[in-house]
């Protein structure tokens, strides 16, 4: 049955924290916590019917205020990373915490990923919703004015997670959010990633410095082990001695979308030979983070008390691009004082034998 439910995990900040569940007609969950609006749980089926969940995750709350690998949380301010933690609009400059060496990482200190956000079930006809909010004060983590921003999830029949972000300020400001969920289709507990396939619809990526800085250089992946323009292993050329794998000790790098951006297009898809499992993303936004889980380290403890192993989990960040407000010709992420920010984002799950 198509359902939503809500149970009360705790208070954090004197406010009540929720975890709320979207269920579909075929069974297919989502949990998600107005904790960071984080996805703690997706389960859906494998070639044969069976559930699993397939996204990495904490079983309490507690660890959701310790963890520092961003499972399944929403990012903002600003996703990834801002170079000497500073930036300008129209020559005013303004100082952001520092949060990654002498960088801004994910929002800071205290991002979108470690406050509470009001949350909200709405009653749509064909699919279920949960809508979250947040106002993120003038001065929060160094960013300059009062933005609004909400974080739409609906669960449709179609087996698509659909994330619609939208944000407007008082401020000209910037704003780059994403969902910096770790997927393992295997299931969450099942070891890493390197043997799923991964596409990514992408001709170029952005070239890194060694601290995952983007140069500001955008670069073919023809003749790269960047080159996902057909489904890859993950685990092939990982290992490579390509400078750009081994500044990211991996994958972590943006991909440069050949998409339009007007309305959700194909950026992604994972495959999962093991259990016929598919994931495809498709997003309005022009960049995607490929992320292979290359710093979990078995320190943070995960549902069901796994430890979460190097790359035990890949992540899919649809952005704009890291450092963009440093390169006028990267898409820009400046948010004007009362514009509109709207992206969306889905994660689609299907299965292939
Ligand atoms: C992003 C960054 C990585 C790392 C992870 C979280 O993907 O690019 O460098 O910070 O988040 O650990």
């Amino acid at each position: 049955m198509m359902s939503k439910t809500k149970i009360f995990l705790g208070f954090i900040d004197k406010t009540a924290v929720y975890m709320f569940t979207l269920t579909n007609l075929n069974g297919m969950t989502a949990e998600v916590t107005n904790f960071g609006a984080t996805i703690i749980s997706i389960t859906v089926p494998d070639s044969k019917g069976k559930f699993e969940d397939v996204v990495l995750g904490c079983d309490k709350l507690e660890n959701y205020l310790s963890q520092k690998s961003y499972f399944g949380a929403t990012i903002g301010r600003f996703s990834n990373r801002i170079e000497d933690s500073k930036f300008e609009v129209d020559g005013i400059e303004y100082k952001l915490a520092k949060n990654d060496g002498e960088n801004h990482l994910h929002g800071g200190t205290k991002g979108f990923d470690k406050v509470v956000w009001q949350a909200e079930l709405l009653n749509e006809k064909s699919s279920e919703s949960l809508e979250l909010s947040y106002l993120s004060k003038d001065g929060e983590e160094g960013y300059p004015g009062n933005l609004t921003v909400k974080v739409k999830y609906t669960l449709t029949e179609e087996n698509q997670l659909k994330i619609d972000y939208y944000a407007i300020c008082d401020k000209d400001t910037v704003v780059n959010l994403t969902n910096h969920s770790y997927f393992n289709l295997s299931g969450q507990d099942s070891g890493n990633i390197l043997k799923h396939k991964v596409m990514i619809n992408a001709n170029e990526f952005t070239v890194n410095d060694k601290n995952s800085i983007p140069t500001g250089e955008i670069r073919t992946v023809k003749g790269t082990p960047m080159d996902f323009t057909k489904l890859t292993e993950i685990g092939k050329n990982i290992s490579s001695s390509y400078e750009q794998i081994t500044f990211g000790k991996g994958y972590d790098h943006n991909w440069v979308l050949d998409i339009s951006g007007k309305s959700p297009e194909k950026a992604a898809e994972v495959y999962d030979e093991e259990t016929g499992r598919v994931m495809e993303v498709f997003t309005t936004k022009p960049g995607i983070q490929f992320y292979s889980g290359n710093f979990l380290d078995g320190s943070e403890i995960g549902k069901g008390g796994v430890h979460y192993e190097k790359r035990s989990g890949l992540c899919l960040e649809t952005q704009y691009f890291p450092n963009s407000i440093k390169h006028k010709h990267f898409p820009s992420p400046i948010l004007r004082a009362g514009e509109e920010y709207e992206h969306t984002t889905i994660y689609k799950f299907s299965t292939r034998i």
